[in-house]
């Protein structure tokens, strides 16, 4: 059994994503003792961001008139598409940046769609397989608020990883993560321990729904 993590949050000190999806690793570890885990953290050594340009423009080339950069993108979307058809358990843990996906992780899922195995309209290589998104919000977004509707990279992350990529996603998510950061928010500390106190009790059932081993909850 081997697990796949990739981190997009371009901080590893104070993280909470990162923190969130450790809880979801040491679950997932806990039920699957020694065995491997495979590792990107997208937020600090991207991917270049010419090789998704590379590895589309050598679509409309023959092989053999490939550019040594076309060559290298294929060779990196080929690995890491590898990577993910080897694993048996995927667990993605991106933060909201600029009302958007981040752009780290735009630039790995468009290079991996380069890859016939993983194009959008094909039956993906990954299909089916345990997968736990992580997300966090600095602001709040729910229905009511002042800033419902500006969260554009969650439904994004859904439609590429349950709908093109057919993984069977499980999602954590906390909101108000910047509480304690921006003194403007201050008067949302309680709310903000509270949805602190849910994600990581997710980010646990998840961990075990990961590794196939969670008790379906009763109806
Ligand atoms: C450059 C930057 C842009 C951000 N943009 C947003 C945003 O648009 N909306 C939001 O709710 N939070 C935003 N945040 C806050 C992050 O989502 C929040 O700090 C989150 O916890 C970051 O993930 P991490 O804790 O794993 O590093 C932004 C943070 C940074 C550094």
């Amino acid at each position: 059994m081997s697990l796949f993590r990739l981190d997009a949050s371009i901080r590893v000190e104070g993280s909470r994503s990162r923190q969130i999806a450790d809880i979801v690793e040491q679950e997932w570890l806990a039920e699957r003792p020694g065995e491997t885990i495979v590792r990107h953290h997208l937020g600090t050594e991207p991917v270049p961001a010419t090789a998704w340009g590379s590895a589309v423009s050598a679509a409309y080339l023959p092989e053999d008139e490939h550019t040594p950069d076309q060559q290298a993108a294929i060779a990196l979307a080929t690995s890491y598409v590898d990577e993910l058809v080897e694993a048996d358990a995927l667990l993605f843990a991106v933060p909201l940046y600029n009302f958007g996906v981040s752009q780290h992780f735009k630039t790995w899922v468009d290079l991996m769609i380069t890859d016939p195995r993983l194009a959008a309209g094909v039956e993906p290589a990954i299909a089916g397989k345990p997968t736990v998104l992580v997300t966090v919000r600095g602001g709040m977004y729910a229905a009511g608020t002042p800033r419902e509707g500006w969260d554009h990279a969650t439904s994004w992350m859904h439609r590429i990883l349950s709908d093109v990529w057919k993984l069977d996603v499980s999602v954590v998510e906390q909101e108000f993560t910047l509480v304690g950061v921006n003194p403007a928010l201050d008067q949302f500390k309680e709310m903000a321990a509270e949805l602190a106190q849910k994600a990581e009790h997710t980010a646990r059932e998840h961990g075990r729904t990961l590794a196939g081993t969670a008790v379906p909850q009763a109806a």
